[in-house]
């Protein structure tokens, strides 16, 4: 048995060591709002939190997250969430959408660190986040939305 602290509940996984912590996330847990995009840290679809950290969870394997944190898309506090998820709304932010939870979890470490980013540290911070959609421009007009208090 593996325990680690999901969205603030304690859970234990009976699964191998190298499992990655997506499949653990999205089989074990039902918790599917963690996407599936590429399975090689290429996409940014799986990006969830790991001690407040953004990783990528295809290639996270269980054993780096035993005894820590893991807060997925949804258990982000509604006072992160909440200016986001009302920024990407007024800037009608995604298209297929399969991409956001990632987005928007990548975003929210990105503005932690920088509450007032410009449009390069944007660009910086989400580089790693592909959108098939190309929905970039809006996603860094909903982050200054959310950064300016303006969500
Ligand atoms: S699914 Fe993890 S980075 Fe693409
Ligand atoms: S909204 Fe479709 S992949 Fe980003």
């Amino acid at each position: 048995m593996i325990e680690l602290k999901v969205n603030g509940e304690v859970r234990a996984v009976d699964v191998a060591s190298d499992t990655p912590l997506l499949w653990v996330v999205r089989e074990t847990l039902g918790l599917t709002g963690t996407k599936f995009g590429c399975g090689m840290a290429q996409c940014g679809a799986c990006t969830l939190h790991l001690d407040g950290e953004a990783v990528r969870s295809c290639v996270t394997p269980i054993s780096r997250a035993a005894g820590k944190e893991v807060t997925t898309i949804e258990g982000l506090p509604e006072e992160v969430r909440g200016p986001l998820q009302r920024a990407w709304i007024a800037e009608d932010v995604p298209q297929c959408g399969y991409c956001q939870s990632g987005q928007i979890m990548a975003a929210a470490v990105l503005l932690r660190e920088n509450p007032k980013p410009t449009d390069a540290d944007i660009d910086d911070g989400m580089t790693g986040n592909i959108c098939r959609c190309g929905t970039y421009l809006r996603i860094r007009k909903a982050i200054h939305r959310a950064a300016g208090g303006g969500a």
